[in-house]
């Protein structure tokens, strides 16, 4: 039995979101949003030196303090037991355990008070002393001391096929650079928050996590408490982009005020604490060479990363990995190195590895492009992997081609500028530029249950619950399209939740994973739920479809009917009259098999920009992005459309804005605030113009769906790059691309 594409299919619809009108009248609450009685609120104070040990706290004059009910720190705070890796990632916590300082910015105390103001000052009264020495944060101080990582997501850190010192020995042409990228921050517009709460041995936490199941596990672990005493819900989420995706101290360290205090306890990370103890991308040097034939054709690729971790933990930014597979040549080698920095662990990234890997990789492929004379687009046509290099194995889609081709006409790039500083509107340079973009197709085990039932008013509606987030993306729109569509029934009638520890897991909210992964999960059990109502159907003497054959029934709107001959049929509300005592209810897995060994699994897109710089000024703008995506089936194309959009214009302030600025003295941030860390306000991104290219995957998952949340980042930069060196003639290889960078040479 298959649903009829004929009816009423919602999956693809550009449907509003289903919680657009809480979102805008303010009826969605947000974690630190949850009303609750008697609340207490928590202030982290931070460290303000990044090495040593903490000698003393004199916290005599906050405990004093109007409203104050705990200074929490590492002499009275709740002894936990010791820590243990946690899932997705492993994150080491600071939890008031010892003296040791390891970053600036670290949590070395929480003051509780009965308000949020008197928590703030009592934070500021209270006295740290610490000894300490000089911390290391340059780079320049810090390159001698590179080392290999261990295997990064499953992967490992180096690669080799074919020679490419031999490849790189017989080409015609040979570019080599170095590539660097700078710290950069999340800055959800939802800051971390936190509210948690006892009740004897249960712990009930609200929190803005983009991973519901992994947070509670987390905190459980970390308290020493059963999982089935931690209940974690987050309903809401203003965003995550990778930083919610790990568990940070300060959700333990508000459960442990809340213990001590016996209240709840609320505790919302101002915008300056989310720069340093909440993550953040890395920087990164990449050194790429490339070896080419005279007509173009990849002789080696070499791209080397070097990232920073911190002292106390590796995390990678596996910037490296999508040159083993996005280009065809015998000769691919890469290698990802890390330095040891006195900073915070630093954290997944929106497309952590490839939205810093493709500013490199597809800058020296246009600069390989300059040095041969030939058409950007050119160079990647007659390198176009028509299988995965790194493992030979089939694409299971790869719609790269009409990517270029679609996005290319809709940008007029035949048109384009094709000399460097030659266009120009007076005073402007105009220029354009291109870049591929590539982000991994994944998936993990997600569960969901669904439930049939009959309302007041005598229509059957669909209630589908799983433990997933919704970060902004549209979780819950999309599952309530692909829930009614399994069911058969239409959207307004189907009801879809999730944000609740109890309900069947579901995957972390990262590595664009979610659609997929949880999707699946929603259309498997909700399949089966029709199923079973039409085998209710087809078995019963009373029913239009007795004897029907179960493949011969389809369902739409509600209603079951012979495929042959739609009039023969009937409602649900009447198969369910006839049995009211079934229960219309399953839980059902979805995990991946073992496609990944028979296919590649990315998607694929192509990007264009046009950039006008001012000659005197050095001004660079970003007057339109003309992009075409292959990225599976399009489960709603309206907040398909937002993901790209949002993706791109992070890949604009990635380009032209975005650095994180640390005191090398100090380890000190500088710029922790949206007035000085800059991302792009509307003013700053021209035209966008984002298309998809249907793609009918089998292989992918069951509901072919390839994932959106990162892919758009991707290539970005690099394109917005390219065309400031065709409007200007200066290649900019260290981002972000600021107006000191181009100036001197535009004014020559
Ligand atoms: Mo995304 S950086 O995988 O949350």
């Amino acid at each position: 039995m298959t649903t009829s594409r004929a009816h009423a299919v919602s999956v693809g619809e550009p449907m509003d979101r289903v919680d657009g009108p809480l979102k805008v009248t303010g009826g969605a609450r947000y974690s630190a949003e949850i009303p609750t009685a008697n609340i207490a609120h928590a202030v982290i104070v931070q460290s303000t030196v990044a090495t040593g040990r903490v000698v003393s706290i004199a916290a005599a004059e906050a405990e004093r303090m109007p409203g104050v009910l705990t200074v929490m720190t590492p002499r009275n705070a709740p002894r936990l037991p010791a820590q243990q890796p946690n899932p997705p990632a492993r994150r080491v916590l600071t939890l008031l355990q010892d003296d040791v300082v390891r970053y600036n910015g670290q949590p070395i105390a929480l003051v509780v008070a009965d308000t949020l103001e008197q928590a703030t000052d009592a934070a500021h009264r209270v006295h740290v002393a610490y000894a300490s020495t000089p911390p290391l944060i340059a780079m320049d101080a810090a390159r001698g001391r590179r080392y290999q990582p261990t295997a990064s997501m499953g992967r490992t850190p180096d690669s080799a096929i074919g020679d490419v010192a031999a490849g790189l020995a017989s080409a015609d042409v040979r570019i080599e650079n170095t590539y660097t990228t700078p710290i950069e921050n999340h800055n959800p517009m939802e800051p971390h928050a936190t509210i948690a709460m006892w009740d004897g041995d249960h712990l009930t936490v609200y929190d803005a996590t983009q991973y519901v199941i992994g947070d509670r596990d987390t905190v459980a672990k970390t308290l020493d408490v059963l999982p089935e005493n931690v209940h974690l819900l987050s309903y809401f989420i203003g965003g995550g982009f990778g930083c919610k995706g790990s568990v940070w101290s300060h959700v333990p360290l508000a459960a442990m005020a809340a213990r001590v205090v016996g209240r709840p306890v609320k505790l919302v990370l101002t915008r300056r604490q989310m720069f340093g103890p909440v993550g953040a991308r890395p920087l990164t040097e990449q050194r790429i060479a490339l070896g080419a034939r005279r007509d173009g054709t990849l002789t080696a690729i070499r791209h080397e990363s070097t990232s920073h971790t911190s002292r106390f933990e590796d995390f990678l930014e596996p910037a490296a990995m999508q040159s083993r597979m996005l280009y065809a040549s015998p000769n691919i080698a890469t290698a990802h190195r890390l330095v040891k920095l006195d900073l915070g662990t630093p954290t997944f990234q929106r497309a952590p590895g490839e939205a810093t890997g493709t500013f490199a990789l597809e800058s020296a492929m246009d600069e390989l492009a300059v040095a041969l004379g030939m058409d950007p687009v050119a160079l990647r046509l007659k390198n176009y992997a028509e299988t995965d290099p790194e493992n030979g194995l089939p694409w299971s889609s790869k719609s790269l081609r009409e990517c270029y081709r679609m996005a290319g006409d809709r940008f007029g790039w035949a048109n384009r500028n094709r000399q460097p500083g030659g266009l120009r509107d007076g005073d402007v340079l105009i220029g354009h530029g291109m870049a591929t973009a590539v982000y991994p197709t994944n998936r993990g085990k997600a569960s969901a249950i669904a439930r049939l039932s009959v309302d007041g008013a005598g229509s059957v509606r669909g209630l589908v619950q799983t433990a997933s987030q919704d970060i902004g993306t549209g979780t819950y729109t999309v599952m309530t399209q692909v829930a009614a569509d399994a069911l058969g029934l239409p959207v307004d009638r189907v009801r879809f939740e999730l944000g609740d520890s109890r309900m069947p897991p579901s995957p972390v909210s990262g590595g664009s994973q979610t659609a997929a992964s949880t999707g699946s999960a929603v259309h498997v059990v909700c399949t089966a739920l029709r199923q079973r109502l039409a085998e209710l159907a087809v078995g019963d003497d009373d029913s239009p479809l007795h004897l029907v054959a179960p493949d011969d029934v389809r369902a739409a709107g509600g209603r079951l009917y012979v495929a042959s001959d739609p009039s023969r049929g009937e409602t649900y509300e009447a198969v369910l009259r006839r049995h009211p005592d079934q229960a219309l209810v399953a839980t059902m897995d979805a995990a991946p098999g073992e496609e990944k060994k028979q296919y590649s699994m990315y998607a694929f897109g192509a990007v264009y920009a046009e950039v006008r710089v001012d000659r005197e000024l050095g001004e660079i703008r970003v007057a339109r992005v003309t992009a075409t995506y292959g990225a599976g089936r399009i489960l709603n194309h309206k907040t398909a459309l937002s993901q790209l959009h949002g993706g791109i214009v992070w890949g604009i302030g990635m380009a032209l804005e975005e650095e994180t600025l640390v005191d090398t003295r100090t380890g000190r941030y500088i710029n922790a605030d949206l007035a000085e860390y800059h991302v792009p306000v509307n003013a700053d991104v021209g035209t966008l113009d984002v298309t998809f290219i249907d793609e009918d995957d089998p292989h992918v998952n069951p509901i072919g769906v390839k994932g959106i949340g990162e892919v758009g980042i991707t290539g970005v930069a690099a394109a917005v790059a390219n065309a400031v060196y065709n409007a200007t003639g200066v290649r900019v290889r260290d981002l972000p691309i600021t107006l000191d960078k181009v100036l001197v040479a535009t004014r020559a």
